[in-house]
């Protein structure tokens, strides 16, 4: 495990959108995992801006992977997390549809959206997950005390994460969504984690110090970054 603290957001974005451009220039074919959040806009604006003029058959063979998405959701709703890769992802990087996959939130039977998306997702490891971090420890919609076993599925929300969701959901807040597990996740040949901000920082220090667990509660005793934003990567081998 890798752990780089920055000054700033944006410092952290650029390094966070650096680690994954060499997977942009390579012309193997990769997985990537990608993540939703308030704190993916300047990180999907950084790469956005590193990658350029690289455009359609020069990303051709870079196959996407969203983490999560509400459940029951229509696609085009304005808090759908396929709304939020439109606008900041795949309105200004143009992949092929095919390039692309989501979890359905309009999917009518979600338990056999979540077994199709588990059998693209078992096809082959991802190259590199991308991960934010819930206030509460959760990474995609995994919640404290999911289990590291836990596959692709849908899951009820916990009340924390609900309550900070209402922002974007002017009425009804969803209450379920669907989730690719956290052994899913931890499949993943490198992770990078991005995280700020004084509100996670008992998680982000659970995460970094431990104990592992699939306990979290919440914030409890905090250490000390002083405040700075921090960008935290981890991944199996060579620094
Ligand atoms: C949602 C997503 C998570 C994301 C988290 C953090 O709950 N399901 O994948 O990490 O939000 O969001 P933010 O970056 O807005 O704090």
């Amino acid at each position: 495990m890798k752990v780089i603290i920055c000054s700033t957001q944006d410092e952290a974005s650029e390094w966070a959108a650096s680690l994954l451009m060499p997977l942009f220039r390579t012309p193997k074919s990769i997985r990537l995992g990608l993540a939703t959040g308030a704190t993916m806009i300047p990180v999907y604006r950084a790469l956005v801006r590193q990658l350029g003029a690289m455009q359609g058959p020069m990303i051709r063979h870079v196959k996407t992977f969203n983490l999560d998405e509400y459940w029951p959701i229509d696609p085009d709703h304005p808090g759908s997390f396929a709304t939020f890769m439109r606008q900041h992802v795949f309105s200004q990087i143009t992949p092929y549809l095919d390039q692309v996959h989501f979890l359905r939130g309009n999917a009518r039977n979600p338990d056999e959206e979540c077994q199709h998306y588990e059998a693209l997702l078992s096809a082959q490891p991802l190259d590199c997950q991308l991960l934010g971090l819930g206030v509460n420890g959760h990474i995609g919609f995994n919640e404290p005390g999911t289990s590291f076993t836990s596959r692709t599925r849908k899951v009820h929300l916990s009340d924390t994460t609900i309550q900070r969701n209402s922002r974007q959901f002017p009425g009804i807040v969803p209450q379920e969504a669907l989730t690719v597990g956290i052994a899913n996740i931890m499949e993943a040949q490198h992770i990078i984690l991005v995280a700020w901000g004084l509100e996670k920082r008992a998680a982000l220090t659970r995460a970094v110090c431990g104990p592992v667990g699939e306990d979290y509660s919440g914030p409890q005793k905090l250490d000390n970054f002083g405040g700075r934003q921090v960008l935290h990567w981890t991944y199996d081998g060579e620094t």
